[in-house]
């Protein structure tokens, strides 16, 4: 089971790498097409976000119909389609054109991998399983850091995307070795062929109830994805998009983006803002690691509420700097800074980053999963879009005080709704999960299994 995660995962890998590398290859783009404009710069940024949008809300409906790991397989033809692309492109059109191809990949293995890992996994890992996700997402962007920082020297822009392609070949190969998850099986007829890969992935005792307990879920949830916005459904749909929005504008790829153009504006020299990059790349990978190995242990709630407080706490901080000492920072003051950053990534990284993933992995009934973590992940992808695109004018419209401050405000009300709204799925079978949220009785179904309601 943990290699299914870690070739699977690859896809989380893809997926940090293509949306960190862009910070550096910026850098380089001009030496082969000459006089690009910021705004050229701003596209190929964020066309991979649009990509993004598009691909996940694609990615639920190929899911559905053929099964989540031909449709990760496809993914990772796109990849390396996308990646070459960009590697070789003769004219600029063309790499931007690559960057949407990469987009629609990263998009559909945003909400493919979650789900896949999610239905494979045991009840009482998949916690930790589906948040190895989650890790090779911030492993996939300290790579890029790195590779950027070492690839600066020769300035080879073509070999920071192309890398890339060796991840995605992996995946597609590492792919070809794993089987369909059991829940699209039973749910498409094909119940024995389920019954074999649960013999692989499960205690034997625990195969039939596994069977019978998706039957049920799927019987009782004869729901098409035209309800996904019904009043059945509005409720945990609207659980799924708020978090995916709250997980974006509260800033965290404003900081993954934009960190080194924010520390070089406030008096940081270029190197010493690429290092803060790194180190802030390295706490976001070591935090996911404290989360995966607490998600199992003490509920997801329990990480994202004070997760969430912790990044609230770290974002006044930084705006109270700035408003007292104006947006030019020297001694203490630029430290405080670059540790309450920290502070506010390993916040983020043991909280919102993987609960979010998580949750929308499992909150959903079977039969609209793949719509409803599609319509979620897609939600994500907007807004990760919108907050990208308005960041840097934002700081010039409301100066960085402003921004911090919006940004802490926001988070302040994630922290008030997920407290509100969020439930707890620790240890739950998925059937379970959503027939609580759905407001039915569950009964225990064994010892791990925990039915507290949230
Ligand atoms: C978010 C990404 C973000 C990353 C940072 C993910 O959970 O969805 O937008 O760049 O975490 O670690």
């Amino acid at each position: 089971m943990v290699v299914t995660a870690a070739i699977t995962a690859l896809g989380g890998l893809l997926f940090g790498y293509d949306t960190g590398v862009v910070s550096g290859a910026l850098l380089f783009l001009s030496d082969t097409f000459h006089h690009l404009s910021s705004f050229q710069k701003e596209l190929v940024t964020s066309l991979l976000l649009v990509g993004a949008a598009v691909g996940a809300i694609g990615a639920g409906r190929v899911a559905e119909r053929i099964g989540r790991r031909l449709t990760i397989l496809i993914t990772a033809a796109i990849f390396v389609v996308g990646v070459l692309l960009a590697a070789f492109a003769p004219v600029f059109g063309v790499l931007l054109g690559a960057r949407v191809v990469i987009g629609l990949a990263v998009g559909s293995a945003s909400m493919t991998v979650p789900m896949y890992i999610g239905e494979a996994a045991p009840p009482r890992y998949r916690g930790a399983l589906v948040s190895f996700n989650q890790l090779a997402i911030t492993s996939g962007i300290l790579v890029s850091y790195l590779v950027d920082y070492g690839l600066s020297s020769s300035r080879d822009w073509r070999l920071m995307f192309g890398l890339a392609a060796l991840p995605a070949i992996l995946l597609f190969v590492g792919m070809l070795t794993q089987a369909e998850t059991p829940a699209w099986l039973v749910t498409h007829g094909r119940e024995d062929d389920a019954r074999r890969v649960l013999h692989r992935l499960r205690h034997a005792d625990d195969v039939e109830p596994e069977i019978d307990s998706i039957k049920e879920g799927a019987k009782r949830q004869e729901v098409s994805a035209r309800e996904l916005f019904g009043p059945r459904l509005r409720g945990v749909v609207t659980v799924g998009v708020l978090l995916a929005v709250f997980q974006q504008i509260t800033g965290i790829n404003t900081v993954i983006y934009y960190a080194p153009t924010l520390l070089k504006t406030t008096g940081f020299g270029s190197s010493a803002s690429l290092l803060a990059n790194v180190i802030n790349g390295v706490v976001n990978v070591g935090m996911t690691c404290v989360a995966i190995w607490l998600l199992d242990r003490v509920g997801r709630r329990r990480l994202l509420i004070p997760g969430t407080c912790g990044m609230a706490t770290a974002l006044v901080l930084i705006g109270a700097i700035f408003a007292l000492e104006g947006s030019h920072l020297t001694g203490a003051a630029a430290y405080v800074v670059i540790v309450a950053l920290f502070f506010y990534t390993g916040s983020f990284a043991i909280g919102l980053g993987p609960v979010f993933w998580l949750l929308i992995s499992e909150i959903y009934p079977v039969r609209v999963r793949g719509p409803a973590m599609s319509v979620a992940t897609f939600a994500n992808w907007a807004a990760n879009f919108v907050v990208t695109i308005s960041f840097l004018t934002l700081l010039h419209a409301i100066t960085n005080t402003g921004t911090f401050f919006l940004f802490g405000f926001l988070t302040v009300v994630a922290v008030a709704y997920f407290t509100a709204r969020v439930p707890e799925t620790k240890g739950m079978r998925l059937e379970d999960i959503s027939a609580q949220i759905e407001g039915r009785r569950v009964q225990p179904t064994g010892p791990q299994r925990s039915t507290r309601p949230a």
